[in-house]
């Protein structure tokens, strides 16, 4: 088939890739010169495992174009731009804006589908969408087709999220619209809900707000752990984990815990999806005159995590004023060089308040929101940020950090203090001269 997809970022250009992986004729569009010169070069603007190499294969067999405008006739053009936080709710203006463009190209002699791929609350395509896409084309929809299609696309995964999914959600304005779109997938084999604009719409944010539900929970009973001797995190969610309403079985085996749940306490939840979407259901909550109760709570859960890991530091070292402070990971989460609403952020800002000397390494990641930038030094290894070090907060989970020589590391350390903000150095063997601390227990009495 012929697809348009509006939007490159890491939904757009994914879906667009894969698409034309599956053997559809795809042209991916944005406003944005540069990037579509890039994609032309064959680059991916962002880091996205495998994402690269199909890129390459696609644009050199023709199957992928990529330009800045709609220039054929596509029989379904996806909406794949950015649905940015704006205080607490969605901007849609791009979304819109997209609409417009789209609208502008319909032809009344051709039966052309429009699908929203961006995350939007209920109620947008059938109203927003459909009115800008009525208006600008001088359709009705019915004359077109209107389709809502979330992704569920993990950031470092979403290739082999698009390829092997857990499921496709298809909502549609009617019959038709829909039976187009389910055609585009039809190689692809997971359940297939079709239903309604809004169903579609509603079950994007009710997925990732359990996400959001479930991570939040585990870091309060952490936190509960924290404060209660003998008691220890990773125990605790192994033996709720077991329940087998919680464990998928795959070939027949249990899934054991923590691979793929969400019950992994941290540092907190960040990203450029669970907090935004949360917000925003939230807040659609409330113009619905429903009081968002437990998921306002999983915000402050959230909120409050960076502080608990913070605090940890302070008691550890007796005082952060003047300590060095190696930061190990600012992604929002390994396998992404994605810093959006990463919880490395708020601790940063937070031990460079308490007059910590804040050093940073990333493997992906090498720079920061201007406002961060000032107050840290960017290290070029993580050698080089742990040399001289009071502390060393491990904050994503990178498996850099795991493989450390840490005897060697721990040796290079003024004070060889890891707090461990996600449980991931558990199995490692440090020094006895080290002061190791973890999540989810309490922390031993004592300074360093
Ligand atoms: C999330 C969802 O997992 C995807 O299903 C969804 O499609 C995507 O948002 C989206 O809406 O596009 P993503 O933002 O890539 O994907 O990140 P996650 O893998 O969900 O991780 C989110 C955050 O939760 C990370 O900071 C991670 O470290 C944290 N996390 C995750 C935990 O603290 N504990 C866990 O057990 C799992």
């Amino acid at each position: 088939m012929h697809v348009a997809v509006v939007g490159t970022g890491y939904v757009g250009l994914t879906t667009g890739v894969c698409l034309a992986h599956l053997g559809h004729e795809v042209t991916c569009v944005d406003i944005d010169p540069e990037r579509v010169a890039a994609i032309k070069r064959q680059q991916v603007p962002f880091y996205e495992p495998g994402l690269g190499e199909m890129l390459s294969t696609n644009l050199s067999n023709g199957r992928l174009k990529i330009t800045g405008h709609i220039k054929s006739d596509p029989e379904v053009v996806f909406i794949t731009v950015g649905t940015p936080e704006l205080d607490g709710r969605i901007d849609l203006s791009r979304v819109e804006m997209a609409a417009r463009q789209i609208g502008q190209r319909l032809r009344r002699d051709s039966y052309q589908v429009v699908a929203v791929k961006s995350t939007v609350v209920p109620g947008t395509t059938d109203t927003l969408v459909r009115k800008v896409l009525e208006q600008s084309s001088c359709l009705k929809a019915g004359e077109f087709g209107l389709c809502m299609n979330p992704e569920f696309l993990r950031e470092g995964f979403a290739v082999s999220d698009f390829l092997d999914p857990d499921r496709i959600v298809i909502g549609q304005w009617d019959d038709r619209s829909g039976r187009v779109l389910a055609e585009l997938y039809r190689t692809l084999e997971c359940p297939k809900i079709l239903t309604t604009l809004r169903n579609a719409e509603m079950i994007k944010y009710a997925a990732n707000s359990l996400l959001a539900t479930l991570i939040s929970f585990s870091n309060e009973i952490s936190a509960l752990c924290e404060a209660t001797p003998g008691t220890d995190v990773d125990v605790v969610m192994q033996g709720v984990h077991l329940d087998r309403r919680l464990s998928p079985v795959i070939d027949g085996k249990k899934v054991s815990p923590g691979v793929l749940s969400f019950l992994m306490p941290g540092c907190g939840f960040g990203g450029s999806c669970l907090p935004k979407d949360v917000n925003a259901l939230r807040a659609f909550a409330r113009d619905k005159g429903v009081d968002p109760a437990l998921l306002d709570a999983v915000v402050a859960v959230n909120a409050g995590r960076p502080g608990q890991i913070v605090s940890m530091a302070e008691s550890l070292l007796g005082t952060l004023d003047q300590a060095e402070v190696a930061v190990l990971g600012v992604a929002f989460k390994p396998g992404t060089d994605d810093t959006r609403d990463s919880p490395a952020l708020p601790i940063i800002q937070l031990l460079a308040g308490k007059g910590a000397r804040v050093r940073v390494y990333d493997p992906m990641v090498k720079t920061l929101p201007p406002a961060l930038f000032e107050m840290v030094k960017i290290c070029p290894s993580v050698d080089n940020a742990l040399a001289d070090a009071d502390a060393a907060i491990v904050v994503t989970a990178w498996p850099e950090f795991l493989e450390l020589d840490w005897a060697d590391a721990c040796a290079r350390m003024r004070r060889p203090v890891i707090i461990d903000s996600r449980n991931a150095l558990r199995r490692v063997c440090f020094p006895s001269s080290a002061r190791y601390v973890c999540i989810g227990q309490v922390v031993p009495e004592g300074r360093v």
